[in-house]
């Protein structure tokens, strides 16, 4: 059973791939919920208003409707929201309605149909507010205020340096104002979730990010317990942060708690365009200072970002893209101002990078200005301001030993330069870009901790319990991983549960690339802590020296015979205790000054620079990605199909966001209008990573979820730029803007 060969870095067979490619799998809209009540939601017509009136009286009447929820059925506080600071959104609306597609009402009937039927019947008497769909509408003087504090959600400021002196005494300043689009996480699974009572506990199955946070939230807002919720995480078809939110969990939980039988919601597409979180938008101010020899002096950003109707993640994505508005490279200056405001779109969130790919769009593009204006070849730039160990970020933050930007972008140069020059075709132009980014792994300057357990089980072996919620990426095949490998077994020997309130601990969230980083180390201090506890009590029963002791992974062996872990389990069983490891692993932080935004947001980084050439048609303005190579420092890849599956698929994503994707919140109601990349539409990715071991890391790891995306878009738009000499400032490079850039070069 016990294996000798190390598992970490060694692929392995994920435990749900069979069922997921036979679809033998069940994802939460598969189970039988034998007497579930299907519920339908009434969605707001207006984008904001005053609700007068809600007569449900038709829907009521209908046959097989059970009961109408509205925000006064709602039995605890009415509220919620990611963010202790920004719990600002109500399940059903309450007095007023902030977006159009805003929940209203709920039906739960026998039927769906009879659901869906009767929601349409519930007539809403809305008195309008002026709508507000940009941040300047929302933020100038007489706009209808959106929430009672103002429509300004949040802002963050940060100040290092003496910027103001860097661009007075600089050789060169570039500026620009870029701006990105509202995007759809399009996700394959949309929102789904069910509620049964077990016994006296609202238990919910569901599509999560984040079964612990959900469970606390429900609990708020049924004003239950903590013991009399449980929230069990089903397989999870793809989130990307928009899985973050609470969505069907608070409706199947209502219902079922208010009626006593178990519900169901699985939203549609079209739901899950109305209702579930957008990228936000943002709009970025840039000035940047280099000496003559390109040394970059200081950068001035300003950002504001689309928050849409409620907070959601928008503290966290404005503030995370303030700290990461300089990109990977050393800016002794800085000043950056970050705002998310509110309007009457629909609810921006946490999508994969929070924040990170739309300033990359800035500060690579700021690069490539300063490159031309210096005639330094952009990669060479890059280098000569590529951050290193000790080097200071624009939060201060002094970093450690683990800044492979460098490596990656040397790793470019040289795969540049083999690819040659990028010759025009009659009919096509072409060029070749470059995008690098830093990463943080975490949330930002805040405590956020995992936790975890290795327990013996019935069958004598090990069981790693963790919170840890895997949505398809294959954290718990890594997990498995660093346990297997910290107690000496393979993969196979360990038993896993997860994700599951009632049997697990708290993980934090699968969001902000952390839990390979934060849970890796959690599970592997739990299987240090199993062992050791392990090798002391099988002194005291044995009398042997600790020392003379060793795990073998199904037990100790001391000079004799090895004594099983059952044996050891019942040993301490009988003087009351148990046989356990208990992990815990917080990464170290220091909150961001609140008028500098000095401080160390996060432990580590992670770093990559990718490459792309595309081609540019002459005739329609299509854009093709012809290549495109990239290279993640990524600490240490525990399981590297993972690592280059995350960079291959975060690649295609970074393809949307730079040419096609863009949510319009007027008119794009499902996939026939709203694009998203096909296959025909994306390179065979060259994926690689380099393995600059972060100390702190499990055996070296870092994180890779979000980093995958962010050098896309700014690499594709940068090869634009090369094509035709003509730059792309606005997110996507569709057709209108390249025929547009077309129009302006006229002709090369
Ligand atoms: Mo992701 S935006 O960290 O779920």
């Amino acid at each position: 059973m016990s294996s000798l060969e190390k598992v970490v870095g060694v692929d392995g067979d994920r435990r749900d791939t069979l069922s997921k490619v036979t679809g033998r799998e069940r994802f939460s809209g598969d189970y039988k919920v034998p007497g579930a009540l299907a519920l339908a939601i009434a969605r707001s017509t207006e984008a904001h208003a005053l609700i007068k009136n809600i007569d449900s009286s038709k829907a009521q009447a209908l046959p097989w409707v059970v009961r109408v929820f509205t925000a006064r059925d709602v039995p605890g506080e009415n509220s919620y929201g990611i963010i202790p600071i920004t719990k600002d959104q109500p399940m059903l609306a309450e007095g007023k309605v902030r977006f159009k597609g805003e929940a209203v009402a709920l039906v739960a009937a026998e039927t769906l149909e009879a659901a869906r039927e009767a929601a349409a019947l519930i007539r809403v008497d809305y008195e309008p507010l002026k709508a507000s769909f940009t941040p300047e509408e929302a933020l100038a003087d007489g706009a209808d205020k959106i929430h009672e504090k103002g429509n300004l959600c949040f802002e963050h400021d940060s100040l290092m340096g003496d910027p103001d002196k860097a661009f007075a005494e600089a050789a060169v300043v570039v500026e620009d104002t870029y701006t990105t689009s509202s995007i759809e996480h399009s996700y394959m699974e949309p929102e789904s979730g069910f509620a049964v009572m077990e016994d006296d506990i609202v238990a919910v199955t569901v599509s999560t990010q984040n079964p612990h946070y959900d469970h606390a939230d429900l609990c708020r807002l049924l004003g239950l317990e903590n013991d009399k919720v449980r929230v069990k995480q089903a397989t999870t078809g793809g989130g990307f942060g928009g899985k973050l939110d609470l969505s069907v969990h608070s409706y199947v939980a209502l219902a079922t708690l208010l009626t006593g039988r178990p519900s169901r919601l699985t939203y549609t597409r079209e739901e899950s365009f109305a209702a579930s979180a957008k990228r936000h938008s943002f709009t970025m101010k840039y000035r940047t200072a280099a000496d003559a020899e390109g040394n970059l002096l200081a950068v001035d950003a300003e950002l504001i970002a689309d928050t849409g109707a409620y907070a959601s993640y928008g503290v966290a994505v404005a503030m995370r893209a303030a700290v990461h508005a300089a990109g990977p490279y050393m800016v002794p200056n800085s000043r950056v101002y970050s705002r998310a405001v509110y309007t009457n779109h629909v609810f921006s969130g946490a999508m994969r990078g929070f924040g990170v790919p739309q300033v990359a769009l800035a500060h690579e593009s700021q690069m490539e200005k300063i490159a031309a204006k210096l005639g330094i070849d952009p990669i060479e730039l890059r280098l000569k301001n590529a951050l290193k160990p000790g080097d200071k970020t624009i939060t201060g933050q002094v970093l450690g030993d683990s800044v492979g930007i460098r490596e990656c972008l040397e790793k470019i140069k040289a795969v540049r330069d083999g690819w040659g020059a990028a010759a025009d075709d009659p009919d096509c132009f072409r060029g070749i870009g470059v995008g690098a980014m830093l990463y943080g792994i975490g949330n930002t300057g805040v405590s956020n901790p995992s936790t975890a357990q290795i327990r013996v089980n019935e069958a004598g072996g090990v069981t790693l319990y963790t919170g840890c919620a895997d949505i398809g990426q294959g954290s718990d095949h890594a997990l498995l991983a660093i346990c297997a490998e910290t107690l000496g077994l393979s993969r196979e020997d360990i038993a896993l549960v997860r994700a599951d309130t009632k049997l697990t601990t708290n993980a934090g969230a699968t969001s902000a690339s952390r839990q390979t980083y934060i849970s890796g180390n959690a599970v592997k201090d739990a299987s240090e802590k199993f062992m050791a506890k392990a090798i002391e009590e099988t002194a005291k029963i044995t009398g042997k020296d600790i020392a003379d002791l060793c795990f073998t992974g199904t037990g100790v062996k001391g000079a004799e015979r090895e004594v099983t872990l059952t044996e050891i389990a019942e040993s301490l069983k009988e003087q009351g205790n148990e046989l356990i490891g208990e992990g815990y692993f917080d990464p170290e932080t220091v909150p961001l000054d609140h008028h500098t935004g000095q401080g160390k947001p996060y432990s580590t980084y992670g770093f990559a620079a990718q490459l792309t050439r595309v081609h540019v048609d002459k005739a329609t303005a299509e854009v093709k990605v012809e290549k495109l190579f990239a290279v993640h420092d990524i600490g240490k890849a525990i399981y590297p199909q993972g690592v280059i599956g995350q960079i291959s698929g975060g690649s295609a994503m970074g393809v949307g966001l730079a040419l096609m994707e863009e949510f319009d919140h007027a008119s794009d109601k499902n996939f026939d209008t709203y694009l998203i990349p096909t296959v025909l539409d994306v390179p065979d990715v060259e994926a690689s990573f380099i393995e600059h071991a972060e100390p702190t890391g499990p055996y070296g790891a870092k994180g890779v979820g979000e980093p995958a995306l962010i050098p896309t878009a700014p690499a594709i738009v940068n090869a634009i730029s090369d094509a035709v000499g003509v730059r792309i400032t606005s997110l996507p490079a569709n057709l209108e803007r390249v025929h547009r850039a077309l129009q302006l070069m006229g002709g090369k």
